[in-house]
């Protein structure tokens, strides 16, 4: 599966092996992409693997459920309405070519 990471500095990471049922975060960390700290290892408690679901993608990955919803909250300055939590989106074939940018940090 392939996913594009766009990464906090701005640089584009393309990977291309990405295995179905790892999630966003755990393929962002495994490839060191620069921004995704996921402090809290996956657990849905520390938002630091905070992304930006690329145009069109949104649909497919669906919304926050409402532990996630719940962080997404703490860092309201940088959401968006396409921000998810990447440990808490699977690889998939459905999302084969999906783009994800990482947020910047809150600060906080
Ligand atoms: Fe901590 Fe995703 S890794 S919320």
């Amino acid at each position: 599966i392939t996913v594009t990471f766009i990464d906090v500095n701005g640089q584009t990471r393309v990977i291309e092996d990405a295995e179905p049922g790892m999630s966003m975060m755990q393929v962002a960390k495994a490839h060191d992409v620069e921004g995704i700290l996921a402090d809290c290892g996956g657990a849905c408690s520390c938002a630091t693997c905070h992304v930006y679901v690329g145009d069109g993608w949104m649909e497919k990955v669906g919304p926050p459920d409402d532990v996630e919803e719940a962080l997404l909250d703490m860092v309201d300055d940088v959401r968006q309405p396409n921000s998810r939590l990447s440990c808490q989106i699977s690889v998939s074939s459905d999302l084969d070519g999906i783009e994800l940018t990482v947020a910047p940090d809150p600060g906080y």
